[in-house]
């Protein structure tokens, strides 16, 4: 086991960033919920479902005047203690022959830290390359395009999907994330018992707009893939560290259920809008203590541990998935549901 983990960590930590450190980490569910602080602040509530992580503080409006995560919140589902920021995708749902619905569970991808330890969420990835500045305080970004229905459109290097034949957590499977057979389309073959989802944020700012009216205009991509990302365009010069979502949608009891598995071909598999792998989509929020992620990228600190230099603090498994939020929008999200939990637009 030991050497499977290592193994894994050197293969791994090779593929995505040849040339150093990165921070990788785990985060538990801090609450799925129709809430987007992001790009619909205040709406009570949004649209589409969510799956959020990290920061308890967390809530409908978090307007960057008045709300730091960084000191309002007073725990985190994510492994670093100095680390309130939010991360969130929409919910994968597994539509059955029947026509009724099911929230895909998550489970925590084992690979460099051996074991699936976290409750449901997702791994966050800080990847550096050259020297990198530091989001600032109110520093908030989206990737990708929930209302997007043309796989085409998609930045196929930056976000994609991976199938995965088997549960093990100790099993590293294919090269680079977005690369060789990684797919756009969520993939939907029988033998898929897990489906990896990548999102990588930009990795370019214009150093001076903490956010834009679309949530993207302020940063840009620099080439694709995991590699930190390259040189930046002029316009925006300020190279940041890359963060990469990495979340594992456990299919295995769908695919195992002949009676609900659709047998014409269709893709039982869509996001909380309604929509497949091309509506993929990643919200972020910072929220790092002081200046512990700038320190952490200088001190070339190491996937999920404590690293003194920054001052960063690896918290247990138990400590991180005890932080959660009551869900907020009044709906059942789990269980074999009628309909998407799509709401009815903005409600009193
Ligand atoms: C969320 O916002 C509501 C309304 O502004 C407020 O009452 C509540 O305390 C906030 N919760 C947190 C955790 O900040
Ligand atoms: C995936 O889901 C199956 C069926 O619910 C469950 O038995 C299994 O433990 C889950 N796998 C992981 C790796 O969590
Ligand atoms: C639809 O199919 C699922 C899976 O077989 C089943 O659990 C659920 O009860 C069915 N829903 C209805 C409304 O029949």
């Amino acid at each position: 086991m030991q050497w499977a983990s290592f193994a894994a960590v050197t293969l791994f930590a090779h593929n995505v960033a040849a040339q150093g450190s990165m921070l990788r980490f785990a985060c538990s569910q801090l609450t799925v919920d129709r809430v987007d602080p992001l790009v619909n602040p205040g709406q009570t509530y949004t649209p589409h479902l969510h799956q959020i992580v990290g920061g308890n503080s967390f809530n409908v409006t978090m307007d960057p005047a008045n709300h730091d995560p960084a000191t309002l919140s007073t725990c985190t589902s994510c492994n670093f203690k100095e680390d309130n920021s939010n991360y969130w995708t929409a919910v994968m749902f597994f539509k059955a022959k029947n026509g009724s619905y099911h929230r895909v569970p998550q489970v925590g991808n084992g690979g460099p830290q051996g074991q699936l330890v976290n409750n449901g969420g997702l791994d966050v990835y800080y990847i550096p390359s050259g020297k990198t500045t530091a989001f600032k305080p109110g520093f908030r970004m989206l990737a990708g395009s929930a209302a997007n229905t043309d796989t085409t459109k998609v930045s196929s290097g930056n976000i994609c999907h991976r199938c995965w034949t088997s549960t093990n957590d100790n099993t590293f499977v294919g090269a680079q994330p977005c690369s060789g057979s990684d797919t756009v389309e969520i993939p939907h073959a029988t033998n898929c018992q897990m489906i990896r989802q990548t999102i990588i944020f930009p990795a370019c700012w214009d150093g001076k707009n903490l956010d834009s009216p679309d949530h993207k205009s302020h940063v840009a991509y620099s080439g694709s893939g995991a590699s930190g990302g390259g040189a930046c365009p002029t316009a925006f010069p300020v190279k940041l560290p890359q963060i990469m979502y990495e979340v594992m949608w456990n299919v295995s009891s769908f695919v195992a259920d002949k009676n609900a598995f659709p047998t014409d071909g269709s893709n039982p598999y869509t996001y909380s809008m309604g929509i497949g792998g091309a509506a993929a989509h990643g919200d972020y929020v910072f929220g790092w203590q002081g200046n512990t992620l700038q320190l952490a990228m200088d001190n070339n600190c190491n996937l999920n541990a404590d690293c003194a230099k920054a001052g960063i603090h690896a918290q247990t498994a138990a400590t991180y998935n005890a932080c959660t939020k009551k869900q907020m929008a009044p709906e059942p999200v789990d269980g074999w549901l009628p309909a998407l939990p799509l709401g009815a637009g903005p409600a009193a």
